[in-house]
């Protein structure tokens, strides 16, 4: 058993938790796990069989032969990927497959200094035991103003009308589904960014965590 310090973040759609939990990281030494990522492999993998992610059969045969270089696919950041990402990460034997892997991260991080892990379930599910939590969030029209700016500087054709529906739907699924769902743990620290720029929430985040490292 090892015993390293683990921050972990959640929060729903863009709220801005994977470039936070990056920043913490580099800022601490840690190690970064963006678990969104593997859901989203797993999604674009049954995508890419012409399957259905709402089918569990397809979801589970997704998870089962999952090909990790899709890790690196163009197509993993897409708004169509989050959404079959949030698809296949409602069904129970998905998240099983997953979660070895991800408590291992925690537990033996690459660099042996400490694990940040950003998510939906880390604080509740994963690492229910980590050392701060903290739970991001933003209004769904700022994250989808944030989004929309993201994805049109990748030149998708998108509205800003569209990237809203696509969040608030997705919203619904990850906090309305029975297994794991989204929401904040009793012992994590709130950090609301809508009227924070990316600067100011890394450094209200920091402090938040630094606090919470104190012995
Ligand atoms: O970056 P963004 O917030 O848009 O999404 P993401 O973190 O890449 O996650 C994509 C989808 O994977 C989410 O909508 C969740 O349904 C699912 N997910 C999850 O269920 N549990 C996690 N720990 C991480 C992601």
């Amino acid at each position: 058993m090892t015993n390293l310090p683990v921050i972990a973040i959640d929060g729903p759609a863009a709220s801005g938790k994977g470039t936070l939990g990056r920043r913490i990281a580099q800022a601490l030494g840690f190690a970064h796990l963006d678990t969104g990522r593997l859901y989203r492999a797993v999604g674009l993998g049954v995508l890419k069989r012409g399957e259905d992610p709402a089918d569990p059969a397809a979801a589970i045969r997704g998870v089962q032969a999952l090909d990790l270089s899709l890790l690196e696919d163009p197509a993993l950041k897409s708004d169509k990927t989050g959404g079959a990402a949030s698809k296949v990460a409602a069904i129970q034997e998905v998240r099983d497959a997953l979660l070895d892997f991800q408590r291992n991260f925690a537990a033996h991080p690459p660099g042996g200094k400490g694990a940040v892990l950003d998510g939906r379930d880390i604080g509740t599910v994963i690492c229910p035991d980590a050392s701060v939590k903290l739970y991001v969030t933003a209004t769904a029209e700022i994250r989808a103003r944030r989004r929309f700016l993201e994805l049109q500087a990748q030149g998708s054709a998108r509205t800003e009308e569209q990237v809203l529906i696509d969040i608030k739907t997705r919203d619904a699924r990850d906090m309305g589904r029975t297994v794991a769902p989204l929401r904040q743990a009793a012992d994590a620290h709130l950090l609301d960014t809508t009227h924070l720029d990316i600067e100011a929430a890394v450094a209200r985040a920091l402090e938040i965590v630094r606090a919470g490292l104190q012995p």
